[in-house]
């Protein structure tokens, strides 16, 4: 293999392979603006020049090939002063607000600055050219032009990543001024992007700008539970409250990017009307129970039917929003311990069509993380689709006295649905996990506060088979309780052998049962997952 030489470090390369992608490779940090892993070259900036033996001027690292036998330096003294005069030509006419950009803390031209910059200046702040800040463009993003570093990043990523070409400079010289015709909005799915791509504070985030200094964040890696692509993403919080998600870089799920509907799922994990306490029908309302009255009380239901009426007059549905531990414990608890032929799958509106590809970037009409790992453990949704209507059917045929749901979904969908209503006067007991504070009205008897996929640990299956994990990253309350936790006591209560398993002993039980994942172990699943062979 060809090899080049960077700072002393011997390193072999790819044909086509650019000087600083190599160096970025071995650990070698070169300054950028305009490169982006993701995007195009540009080679615009000039800030990533390098210094080549037998070269007569510096080059532009970031669209210089390697060649076999180059010997390359980064720091060198004519690199550094380069560096310096590009910083120095840039910041000319930047306003000087990093006190009050909403960049700070993850501006690259504050980090260089600090790193190479010429602290004097040489130019009186009141000659710098002054350009249209705090434009509003869409539900997304802020523009401040005149913090723009002309790096035509946001330009390339809307030709090129969205084709929605919505970017574009104008004018000449220090004039020069990125935007869009006539401020028209940046309506396309996945504006928020361009706040990640880019690398000064000129497009920032409409919903995150002044809300917290990033450096108060702390964050988490995990996976977008928003579709079945399975996004790989970082929850960040501040004070047990979810206060940004960004985009988790994983070459084979989603690159650099998320969409917008992903990036602002976060909303509902601090919701106003979230379900912090188990609760009880009483009357025409529901009234607050502990946790464990709530297992007590839903199991001894379940145990009373399946004695009266027989084990098959349970119905079971579960949400291909859980886990693949939460569905794998879900299958056990009613087919082991309660013994219901009659167990299904909710909410998989898409899922006929999980092999089309629905949007050429990353988004797919199942609106579901796991539909594919539920399948896998062996939980379907008969018709592609559980309705209110289809649940009434079942119920009404095999003659239901008691419903379990993972979630309320059906029973909100059905509000408005006669057939359901009308099965469900037989149906003796309905226990139901939520996230949120049911309607009084709810036809439950029983409903357990579940977490949030930010408060839980455990392993989704995207569309294509990738086996990828969740981790926790706010404390929820004591009172909540992930689908897995109360899959674990119901069993107990009603005979188990009253053990409490972790995620990753949950996945090697079902590893060690479910054959599509008899492959891996849980500590086999990296960062960026493990890909099944379907
Ligand atoms: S707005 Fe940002 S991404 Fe776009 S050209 Fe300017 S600095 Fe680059
Ligand atoms: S494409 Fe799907 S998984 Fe990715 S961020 Fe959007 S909703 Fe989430
Ligand atoms: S990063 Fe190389 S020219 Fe901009």
């Amino acid at each position: 293999m060809p090899k080049i030489t960077i700072d002393g470090i011997e390193a072999e390369f790819e044909t086509g392979e650019s000087i600083l992608q190599v160096a970025d490779r071995i650990g070698i940090e070169i300054p950028r603006f305009c490169y982006h892993k993701d995007l195009r070259w540009a080679g615009n900036c000039r800030m990533c020049q390098v210094e080549v033996e037998k070269m007569p001027k510096l080059a532009i690292s970031c669209a210089t090939v390697a060649a076999d036998g180059m010997v390359v330096y980064t720091k060198s003294p004519k690199v550094v002063k380069a560096v310096r005069g590009v910083l120095e030509f840039l910041l000319l006419n930047h306003p000087i607000d990093c006190p009050i950009c909403d960049q700070a803390g993850e501006c690259f031209l504050q980090d260089y600055y600090m790193r190479y910059g010429l602290y004097d200046s040489r130019i009186p702040l009141n000659d710098k050219v002054k350009k249209r800040k705090v434009l509003r463009l869409g539900d997304m993003i802020v523009l401040d032009t005149e913090r723009c570093v002309l790096c035509s990043r946001c330009v390339r990523f809307c030709e090129d990543v969205t084709g929605s070409n919505e970017f574009g400079f104008s004018n000449r010289g220090n004039r020069t001024e990125i935007g869009t015709f006539y401020d028209a909005v940046v309506d396309n799915p996945y504006a928020g992007n361009l706040v990640d791509i880019c690398p000064v504070g000129a497009i920032t985030s409409k919903d995150f700008r002044f809300k917290c200094r990033v450096w108060f964040l702390n964050t988490t890696p995990s996976v977008c539970p928003t579709c079945s692509t399975g996004c790989n993403i970082y929850v960040e919080s501040k004070n047990g409250l979810v206060q940004r998600l960004r985009p988790r870089y994983n070459a084979d799920v989603n690159k650099s990017w998320i969409c917008d509907k992903g990036r602002m799922s976060y909303k509902l994990i601090n919701d106003e009307g979230r379900l912090y306490q188990a609760l009880e029908k009483s009357g025409s309302g529901f009234q607050e129970i502990s946790y464990e009255s709530a297992v007590e009380k839903g199991a001894q239901k379940l145990k009373d039917i399946a004695s009266k009426y027989g084990n098959d007059k349970i119905l079971a549905i579960a949400s291909p929003k859980g886990t693949n531990e939460d569905l794998y414990l879900f299958k056990k608890f009613f087919s082991e311990v309660i013994r219901t032929p009659h167990i299904s799958l909710g909410e998989t509106d898409g899922v006929n069509n999980a092999s089309v590809m629905e949007d050429k970037v990353l988004r797919r009409i199942d609106p579901n993380p796991n539909t594919v790992g539920a399948g896998l453990i062996g939980i379907k949704a008969d018709d592609g689709k559980m309705t209110p209507e289809r649940v009434a059917d079942i119920i009404n045929k095999n003659g239901i006295k008691a419903l379990y749901l993972m979630s309320p979904e059906i029973l909100r969908d059905g509000a408005t649905s006669q057939p359901l209503r009308d099965a469900l006067k037989n149906v003796d007991a309905i226990i139901v996990h939520s996230m949120f504070v049911p309607l009084s009205d709810m036809p439950a008897q029983i409903v357990f506060p579940s977490a949030s996929y930010a408060e839980a640990d455990g392993t989704f299956t995207n569309y294509a088979g990738r086996v990828q994990k969740i981790k926790s990253a706010i404390k929820r309350k004591e009172s909540v309780k992930s689908h897995s936790e109360i899959f674990q006591d119901m069993i107990n209560k009603l005979g188990g052998d009253g053990k409490k398993l972790s995620a990753p002993a949950i996945f090697n039980e079902l590893a060690g049962v479910v054959s599509a994942f008899s492959s891996i172990k849980f500590s086999d699943i990296g960062d960026t997952g493990v890909q099944l062979k379907l």
